[in-house]
């Protein structure tokens, strides 16, 4: 089984992350999960230090040796660039407590309220900085090796912007590596000219009354084997599963699987693939849409 635990607070001096399960023999650079990381940061919208001061960088310090996974637990650690800033507000001796760097004002839509409630704790800091989106770092470089393995199998994983805000982009038409090549050249990762450039207007409307937008995102995996999830206990069925690991990302309140809500509205008729074989290509569907997964 693969399962991975991240540690690190978003002000602290690094993220790690440990990941089991991955076989041994996989071919694994650091240069590889580095373009994922990059990935991650490149972006248009209020987020200066995620795009500007954080050039994230993962060292891998267990489970490959000389461009190989051995089987062990790999370690990633990658440094927060910004930690001389914060070496005293974060630092782990309580020589180097302050009053004046406690804060106690919970913002609405997180988890510091609850969060200093639950773990009786008197400074929102001590919340938030755990509970910060920052981590999606660590789980981007497990998600590299992730990648990796699945490339080996077959398996590619695409992904691309739909909505920010209000405005709404046409990708129906595209083929899957269409719109994932167009949206890899995106600043808003997105496929489509014209919304792109209505998204960067709303992102920099929403900039300058102080305000955030949310977005819609597709991810679509091919090639994946027959067999993915289990349907014998619910812990174990793949929607169930990919909810879980989706929602889990900070920011995320929605999910949607193949054509999500949409689906309530219409008949079973009109949902169904309908099953046929041939010999050489084994079963498919009559309507060979891959499973779409749009996350919001
Ligand atoms: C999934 C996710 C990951 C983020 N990762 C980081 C990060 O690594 N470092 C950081 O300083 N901010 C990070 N942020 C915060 C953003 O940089 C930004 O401050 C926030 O999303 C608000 O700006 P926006 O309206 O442009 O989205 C992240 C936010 C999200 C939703």
């Amino acid at each position: 089984m693969i399962r991975y635990a991240t540690a690190g607070e978003s002000h602290g001096p690094s993220l790690t992350a440990i990941l089991e399960g991955i076989p041994a023999g996989l071919v694994v650079t650091e240069a590889y999960v580095n373009q994922q990381l990059a990935r991650r940061q490149y972006s248009f919208g209020r987020g200066e230090r995620l795009q500007y001061i954080e050039k994230d960088q993962a060292r891998i310090l267990s489970g490959v040796r000389w461009g190989e996974t051995l089987g062990s637990p790999i370690t990633f650690h990658i440094e927060n660039k910004d930690w001389e800033n914060w070496e005293k507000i974060m630092s782990v001796s309580a020589e180097d407590r302050q009053e004046k760097f406690r804060l106690t004002r919970p913002r609405p839509g997180h988890a510091d309220l609850a969060g200093v409630l639950k773990f009786d704790r008197k400074d929102t800091r001590d919340i938030l900085e755990r509970a910060s989106a920052r981590e999606t770092a660590a789980r981007t470089a497990v998600g590299a090796v992730c990648r990796r393995l699945l490339e080996e199998v077959g398996v590619k994983i695409y992904s691309w912007v739909e909505e920010i805000g209000t405005v709404v982009a046409r990708t129906a038409e595209l083929g899957v590596e269409e719109a994932f090549a167009l949206a890899e050249k995106s600043p808003v990762r997105c496929p489509d000219k014209k919304a792109e450039e209505k998204m960067m207007d709303a992102i920099k409307d929403a900039k300058a009354n102080g305000d955030t937008l949310g977005g819609v995102y597709t991810v679509v995996a091919t090639g994946c084997p027959v067999g993915l999830g289990n349907h014998t206990q619910w812990d174990l069925k793949l929607d169930g599963r990919l909810a879980q690991a989706i929602l889990s990302i900070q920011a995320h309140k929605g999910v949607e699987m193949g054509r999500g809500f949409e689906m309530a509205r219409r008949k079973g008729s009109d949902l169904h693939d309908e099953i046929h074989y041939k010999q050489g290509r084994g079963f498919f569907g009559k309507v060979t849409t891959p499973a779409v997964l749009r996350a919001e």
